[in-house]
């Protein structure tokens, strides 16, 4: 980093948090001029750190400099055990306090998200958060609104935009290889998170957590959703997890959703935490073909996850067998999201990932209870800039 030694030199003479404070909210109009590498801090040392952590370890163009979790040992733990040399806190506030940096990476419960990422906007901070971006679409615009304010960028996840078989998908479409497209199918669902409650608690559920995928590779390449109709149910009442022992159920173990695309077009995602499935969260040798969409001239199936995919079968054919196709993973990998977005503010490129998407994306799901609830078809009003790979 070209700043480093200004930087250490001016902390020798702040010791006080406000002064780092200051610092730390000047600094990321110091990283567009003269800093070749994004300062990150992680928040939530839980599972999904395991794969972001060493992740972002593979970028040149970023550091992680801090580490927080309301569980301190888990920072603690997740520091020693990647190596990271970075400073750590028990809660954002602290954080914010002790060190400078430019980007939050926001992977705790759920339920937290919107909170801590206001927090860190309000600091001057860049974010990248796990889904949903808060719990709700009002919430989440009134963060864009923040972010836009500040001249900072806000990304929710997922990544799965930037799979070669998305894009692949995004291809055929546009080149109309299928007809007039009419239906989309997604589904995704395992047996459930062992580790931790916040999934079954009030505002978790099948959705947040799994149906977010599909719904962002639907609305993806089929377009923005105009309406949405939902059916959601409890179907296992009580859990045993990690962290509080056995537990009731809150939120939707399992969920269909339909969803209005422009000309008439209807897909529909089922996600649940009650679907038996060897592979779990291990996608590597999943066959399933996850995401469907149909045509009157073709048909394409992604095989495995969408957002670990092993290819798309294409059938075009009424002679020759469906075809193989994208195949090639790529670079890809499903955690990088932050690392991508992060290394686009040091190069000053626009990312494909795209946080309209993903409020786009919450508003369905906050579209899906309501619907669940009144029985009503809801009517959407948020949209994306789309389509996202011309
Ligand atoms: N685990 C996965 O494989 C996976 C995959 C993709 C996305 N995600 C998403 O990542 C997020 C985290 O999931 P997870 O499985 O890692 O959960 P987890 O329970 O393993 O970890 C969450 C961590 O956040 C901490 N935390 C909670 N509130 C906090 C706060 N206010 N400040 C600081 N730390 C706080 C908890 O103590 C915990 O250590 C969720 O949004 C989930 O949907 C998880």
């Amino acid at each position: 980093m070209s700043n480093t030694l200004s930087r250490q030199k001016f902390l020798q003479y702040t010791a006080s948090a406000g002064a780092a404070m200051l610092l730390s909210s000047l600094e990321g109009f110091a990283l567009q001029s003269t800093q070749n590498k994004l300062r990150v801090a992680v928040i939530g040392c839980g599972s999904v750190s395991n794969r972001y952590i060493p992740h972002l370890q593979t970028s040149a163009l970023i550091e992680i400099v801090g580490l927080c979790d309301i569980k301190p040992e888990r920072a603690i733990a997740q520091n020693q055990q990647y190596k990271v040399n970075a400073k750590t806190f028990a809660n954002i506030d602290e954080m914010i306090k002790g060190v400078p940096f430019d980007m939050m990476i926001t992977l705790t419960d759920m339920q937290a998200h919107g909170d801590l990422n206001r927090k860190a906007l309000l600091a001057g901070k860049h974010v990248w958060s796990e889904k949903p971006l808060a719990n709700n679409y009002a919430a989440g615009k009134a963060l864009l609104d923040l972010a836009r304010r500040k001249k900072l960028h806000l990304w929710g996840a997922p990544a799965v935009v930037n799979s070669p078989q998305f894009e692949f998908m995004n291809k055929t479409l546009r080149e109309g290889k299928l007809g007039r497209v009419a239906s989309a199918h997604g589904q995704y669902g395992h047996t459930g998170p062992t580790w931790s409650a916040f999934f079954y608690e009030k505002l978790g559920g099948s959705m947040p957590d799994l149906g977010v995928y599909n719904m962002a590779t639907l609305t993806g390449l089929l377009g923005p959703a105009k309406s949405v109709v939902a059916m959601l149910s409890i179907v296992n009442p009580e859990r045993t997890v990690d962290d509080k022992g056995k537990i009731k159920v809150e939120a939707e173990d399992n969920a269909h959703i339909l969803m209005e695309h422009d000309n008439n077009v209807i897909s529909h995602v089922m996600c649940g935490f009650n679907y038996f499935d060897p592979h779990g969260h291990e996608a590597g040798t999943q066959a399933l073909h996850s995401i469907q969409i149909y045509g009157d001239y073709g048909n394409m199936r992604l095989i495995g996850y969408d957002w670990e995919t092993n290819g798309v079968v294409l059938d075009t054919s009424w002679t020759e067998p469906a075809k193989l196709m994208a195949a090639d993973k790529g670079s890809y990998v499903w955690q990088e999201g932050a690392t991508v977005t992060g290394e686009s503010i040091v190069k000053g490129t626009e990312p494909r990932i795209n946080v309209e998407h993903a409020l786009h994306v919450l508003e369905v799901i906050e579209a899906a209870r309501a619907s669940q609830l009144t029985g009503k078809r809801i009517q959407l009003k948020s949209s994306f800039p789309w389509p996202l790979i011309k």
